[in-house]
């Protein structure tokens, strides 16, 4: 069998059909970017829309900045402020939880303060009377006070039960 092998000839023809090829394309897409820039917009379009689109991204920057990352504390913040120190003085956080977090000897306390049939005296019952389980701590009124104050605080900042919650279809959930 002969083998057909393209002399130098014929290499240089089939490389000079291809680049005029490409010569061809790249004229057309040249033309293509050219007119689409003219007919889409001039160049005083393309300067104002720039700027406006910098100029949006200065005061949006701006806007997001200056919004409060976190809920800042009311007024009574430094009551409420001692009243969580005591919790973690006396590690109430070893048995109770705060929004599901904590240890699971007693119950989580996150709403304990606005429940139906609990509230502040309910709660100073616990903390100064204590329970089999439960120690009392011998704290004096103004700890209790400061106590009370921070979990008055912390149900304030929202409701912790998952199973008050509904899960909608596109995964946020939703107070029943
Ligand atoms: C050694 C574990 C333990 C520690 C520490 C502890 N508790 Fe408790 N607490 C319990 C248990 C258990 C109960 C549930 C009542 C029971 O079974 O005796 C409870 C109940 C309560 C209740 C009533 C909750 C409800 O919904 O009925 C409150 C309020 C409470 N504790 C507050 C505190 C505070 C405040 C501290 C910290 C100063 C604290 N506890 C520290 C174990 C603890």
């Amino acid at each position: 069998m002969i083998q057909h092998k393209p002399n130098k000839r014929q290499i240089n023809l089939y490389i000079n059909q291809i680049t005029n090829f490409m010569k061809k394309i790249k004229k057309s897409l040249i033309s293509i970017v050219l007119q689409s820039n003219s007919l889409l917009m001039g160049e005083n379009t393309k300067y104002i829309l720039i700027f406006g689109l910098s100029i949006s991204f200065v005061f949006y920057s701006v806007f997001i900045y200056r919004q409060p990352i976190a809920r800042v504390l009311t007024e009574d913040s430094e009551i409420v402020m001692a009243g969580k120190m005591i919790w973690q003085q006396k590690n109430c956080g070893a048995c109770h939880q705060i929004y599901g977090l904590g240890g699971f000897l007693g119950p989580d306390l996150t709403n304990v303060y606005s429940t139906k049939g609990k509230g502040p005296v309910y709660i100073q019952a616990f903390i100064k009377g204590g329970t089999a389980v439960m120690p009392s701590f011998n704290l004096q009124e103004q700890e209790v006070k400061a106590l009370l104050e921070y979990l008055r605080h912390i149900d304030a900042s929202g409701k912790s039960d998952p199973k008050l919650f509904n899960i909608n279809y596109d995964g946020t959930i939703e107070r029943q």
